[in-house]
Formats: structure tokens, C-alpha cells, sequence
């Protein structure tokens, strides 16, 4: 029976797969200024922070491998931060996860055509198939442009929604997705706005009157299909450029770090091998360059960059690389501020919200600064809640609750923004 078959693929996945083997995760608490700097240099010595704070009292999350215990210890024991295990082995957590998650795909193989469900993530293929066949059922209103292709050669693409009235040069909304490879739910809810915006048009015309939507929901599928091989894979952030780095070969730049605005400064790293690596030079990656050419592109008329993370909860604008405020950060401010007001109030969710570099830690070359220096007034960076081991990984089960959510916060940055320019 199809159950039993499950059930063994499942046994069978867990159990040929020793990645992360007695990998531990440890939440850690900064109780003062000195603490929060200290980890923070943690992070530049080759820790992985999935999940990093700067506001004391909150917890940072990070991935401790064996060989990295005893430093660990006596760093969190000497420094004497507080902090809990909060999985001793991720192997097997992962290795679960990931089975459902393929068993979920034999259960519901589809090709990506028609309204997607919120039951299960989609491959970058089903997602553009998805797309392509929404500009054929609305021609009059969504138009799907190829933008480039990543440098495994995977296509990019965006899909414009407009309301069909044939006016040109509406201001502008640019929403994107699926920077960083491991953030599932960051495609799967900018999916969900475009179906909003589309199969729900008559509730949503408001949105669309004096604005398009220009919506990119992969910009790094090389790392996105890269997460789906395997369960080490399943943690990968960045890109995947291969680099060398003396006699070894790592993989990818950190794609939000390598926009060329303040580029490598604080908070990103130039070992090839490091989560954040800023990349050689700036825009060494063709998915940054796509994006970037995308706000020029669409400068004089952008008025919003929404940029769709996971995880922690925030909702961030400039400046990432400075702890200075842009000019218009009360604007900045009341967009993000109304964002997770509706949230907290239609879910309970709550969001902090501020300058990146205030709330949760500097880091320069991100898209979010670039895009408000490209000249887009309003630019943010959201990162949806946490779920499943991790944080990255949240089980298909709660996709839809996750991007219902998400889509009621995006609607009402857009409706405040539409009220202010
Ligand atoms: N988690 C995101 C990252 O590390 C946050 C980026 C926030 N923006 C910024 N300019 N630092 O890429
Ligand atoms: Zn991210």
C-alpha cells in the first residue's frame, strides 16, 4: 500500500543519512552590550547564527557542530551568557523533516498550473510554470517577463500584476523572494500574495489602481533546488558559484550581501566558505545583478521594495550597514509599524520592527539598502516567524497559516503606503 511504501521511504531517508550527525543548537541570551558584541564576533569565526539578535534579552540561535562544542562551551561558560541546548541532534531532526516533506510531494505531485495549494513547498520549475500559466488565463492583467537566469542557468522571471486598465507609468511595488535558499516559506507566501492579488482581484483592486506589482518570487534558485537534494544541503543559504579558497572549493556568495552599497563593510565576511561571504566582488552573482537592474529599472517609479526573509519576526529598514536612520525613517517607520500592527491584531503574531542595524545586527551589501538607495522610499526587509527544528523549516502543515498571515501584514504596509504617496 502507498502507506506502507511511506513509511519505509521515510525509515529509509532517516536512516541513510548521517548529516548533522550530533549537531547541537543552543539559544543564547546577550544580557549587556558587551555580550551582544561578543557573539556577534562569534558569528564571524565560522558559527552558524540561524537565528541572531541584537536586542538584549532576546535569544540569538546558533548551530553547533561537535567539533565546535568545546570552544563553545568555554566561550558561553567563561563570558557567562546564558544560554539553553534547545536540540542535541539535529541530524535526525532534519532527516525527519526532510522525509515528510518528500513523502508530501509523491502524496500531491502537481506540475504547477492552476491556484497552488498552501499544502506543500513547489520546486523553482513549478513555480515559473505557475506563473506562465497565470499570464495565460489573465492576459489583460499579469505579464510574465524573463529577467535573466542564475548562473546554474536557471531561468528568472517576474510576473507584473496590474488591474488591466491599460494605464502605464503606475507607481510601483516591487516584491521579491527566495534570497536566501534555505527560507522555504519566503517563495511559498510571496506565491500566496500573487494568487491574492490576482484570483482575488474585485477585494484587492484597491491595491492595483495606482500601482503595479512587479513580483520576483526566486532570486537564488541554483540554492533553492540545492536545499531539496539532500539533508545537509537543506540548511544552504547562499548562492552556488563555485569559489576557491586556497587548495578547497566553496560554494555561493551571500546574495544579501553582495549589493554594491557599502559592500564587504561590517557584518559580512570574504572567506568563500563563510555563510555571508560577501562574494569577490560586488555583484559577482547574475541573481544580484538581476535584481539590481530590476530597481534601476523601475526607480523612477518604485515606491516600495518588499523583500521576503525568514526567520525572527522583524520587519526591517535601513540602514543595515550604518546604525545612522535614513532621512524619511518615520515613513519607514509608520509603514513597517502599521505591518505589524495588523498582524498582532488578526493572528496575535507579534513582529518588532525598526532599522535593521537597531534590532537585529549590522550587515552592509544587503538588497534592502541598496533598493531605498536605488531610490524606492519605502524598503523592507520581513522575516517570517520560525517553525520546525530549526526555524527555517516550517512543516508543510502550517504553510497556509504562515502565508495567510504574511499576506495580511504586505497588504497593509501596501494600503498605508497607497494612503502616504
Ligand atoms: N536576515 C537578513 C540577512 O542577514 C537581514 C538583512 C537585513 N538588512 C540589512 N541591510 N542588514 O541577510
Ligand atoms: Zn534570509
Amino acid at each position: 500500500s502507498v502507506g506502507f511504501l511511506l513509511v519505509f521511504l521515510s525509515a529509509a531517508l532517516v536512516a541513510a543519512d548521517q548529516d548533522y550527525e550530533g549537531y547541537r543548537i543552543y539559544d543564547v541570551i546577550p544580557s549587556n552590550a558587551e555580550q551582544a558584541k561578543l557573539l556577534h564576533q562569534l558569528s564571524l569565526q565560522g558559527f552558524d547564527f540561524i537565528g541572531e539578535s541584537r536586542l538584549l534579552g532576546h535569544p540569538s540561535r546558533v548551530i553547533v557542530s561537535p567539533e565546535q562544542l568545546e570552544k563553545f562551551e568555554q566561550f558561553v561558560e567563561g563570558e557567562k551568557i546564558t544560554n539553553s541546548l534547545v536540540n542535541s541532534n539535529l541530524g535526525a531532526s532534519i532527516a525527519e523533516e526532510f522525509a515528510q516533506l518528500q513523502m508530501q510531494r509523491l502524496l500531491a505531485p502537481i506540475t504547477g498550473k492552476g491556484r497552488l495549494s498552501t499544502e506543500r513547498y513547489y520546486t523553482h520549475e513549478e513555480i515559473i510554470n505557475y506563473i506562465d500559466d497565470l499570464a495565460e488565463r489573465f492576459p489583460s492583467r499579469v505579464y510574465v517577463r524573463t529577467v535573466g537566469w542564475s548562473y546554474h542557468k536557471r531561468v528568472l522571471k517576474t510576473i507584473t500584476v496590474t488591474n488591466g486598465d491599460g494605464r502605464s507609468g503606475k507607481k510601483v511595488i516591487f516584491l521579491d523572494g527566495g534570497f536566501h535558499a534555505r527560507e522555504w516559506i519566503s517563495p511559498a507566501a510571496v506565491l500566496y500574495v500573487i494568487d491574492q492579488l490576482v484570483e482575488q482581484f474585485e477585494e484587492n483592486a484597491h491595491l492595483l489602481k495606482d500601482y503595479d506589482w512587479v513580483i520576483l518570487p526566486m532570486v537564488n534558485p541554483d540554492g533553492y533546488e540545492h536545499t531539496q537534494t539532500g539533508t545537509l544541503a537543506r540548511m544552504w543559504r547562499k548562492t552556488r558559484q563555485p569559489y576557491k579558497s586556497g587548495t578547497t572549493t566553496c560554494y555561493g556568495a551571500d546574495p544579501n550581501r553582495n549589493f554594491d552599497f557599502h559592500w564587504n563593510e561590517e557584518g559580512a565576511s570574504s572567506n568563500p566558505c563563510a555563510d555571508t561571504y560577501a562574494g569577490p566582488t560586488a555583484f559577482s552573482e547574475p541573481e544580484t545583478i538581476v535584481v539590481r537592474d530590476l530597481m534601476h529599472s523601475l526607480s523612477d517609479r518604485g515606491v516600495m521594495y518588499l523583500t521576503i526573509h525568514s526567520y525572527g519576526n522583524y520587519l526591517l529598514y535601513p540602514w543595515g550597514w550604518t546604525s545612522d536612520l535614513p532621512e524619511n525613517w518615520e515613513d519607514l517607520d509608520a509603514v513597517a509599524s502599521t505591518g505589524a500592527e495588523a498582524i498582532k491584531s488578526a493572528t496575535g503574531t507579534e513582529y518588532t520592527y525598526g532599522s535593521s542595524t537597531r534590532v537585529l545586527y549590522i550587515a552592509a551589501g544587503a538588497s534592502d539598502d541598496y533598493g531605498y538607495y536605488a531610490g524606492f522610499n519605502i524598503s523592507i526587509t520581513m522575516e517570517l516567524p520560525g517553525a520546525g527544528s530549526i526555524g527555517f523549516n516550517p512543516p508543510v502543515t502550517r504553510i497556509d497559516e504562515f502565508v495567510t498571515e504574511t499576506w495580511i501584514g504586505i497588504r497593509a504596509m501596501a494600503e498605508k503606503l497607497i494612503e502616504m504617496y
